[in-house]
């Protein structure tokens, strides 16, 4: 990469590192869902939301920020997430590969969820094929909480890293989703293979089983 190139990658890195830190701001992260509610509203007042790969809370507090506390967020990690001092914030230790994962969350929800979002990453190998792989299997689980949980018409927003397996995966949202965009917001590092896809309106069974929507990805 060009000295000029670094410069850039360096500068935005930066910045969205200092912006966090002086905005209190648990990660330069928040500003990714920041900037997709911001455009897609997504995200309402009131909304129930469960945050998959949760820690340090970042999503998190972008998310209340666009329920506010007329709704609830459940965030979850392999990790302990340091809590929240709002009611309608909960954070829950869970691994998502387990299978009770799903029961887990269900429990502590006051209903169906109406968007389910993951940033949940695996531990970076190095390998890319290997890391790859590991993203898209979390993606995978992620896909399979959101539709179970997920009330009729619900959003769902997750991180996935372009590859080989990425177009079989958006094609496999695009079954269940009326409206499926591919996003890379402003704050994800531009040299960073990761992207995310939002997938907007959880379609009923029959209709999943009858209509796959024509949306092609779009950056
Ligand atoms: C990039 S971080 C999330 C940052 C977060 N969105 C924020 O804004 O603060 C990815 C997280 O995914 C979590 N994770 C990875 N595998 C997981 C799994 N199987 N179950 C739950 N969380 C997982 C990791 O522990 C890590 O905290």
């Amino acid at each position: 990469m060009g000295k000029t190139k670094t410069w850039i990658r360096e500068r935005k890195q930066e910045y969205y590192y200092k912006k966090a830190k002086t905005e209190n701001y648990r990660s330069r992260a928040t500003y990714k869902l920041a900037q997709t509610i911001e455009k897609y509203r997504f995200i309402k007042h009131g909304n129930v939301v469960v945050d998959l790969g949760a820690a340090p809370g970042g999503w998190i507090q972008a998310a209340r920020k666009a329920t506010t506390k007329a709704g609830f967020v459940l965030g979850v990690d392999l990790k302990p997430i340091a809590p929240f001092e709002q009611a309608y914030i909960r954070t829950i230790v869970c691994d998502m590969t387990e299978p009770t994962a799903i029961q887990e969350i269900l429990s502590f929800l006051p209903g169906k969820a109406d968007v389910v979002i993951s940033d949940m990453s695996p531990n970076i190998s190095g390998v890319w094929e290997v890391d790859q792989a590991r993203q898209i299997d979390l993606a995978t689980k992620a896909l399979n909480v959101a539709r179970q949980i997920l009330c009729p018409n619900g959003n769902f927003f997750t991180k996935v890293f372009e590859g080989d397996q990425f177009k079989a995966y958006f094609e496999k949202v695009k079954l269940y989703f009326n409206e499926v965009k591919l996003i890379k917001p402003k704050a994800s590092r531009s040299q960073s293979s990761e992207m995310y896809i939002l997938a907007l309106g959880l379609k009923s069974t029959e209709e999943a089983d009858s209509k796959p929507n024509s949306l092609e990805p779009s950056s």
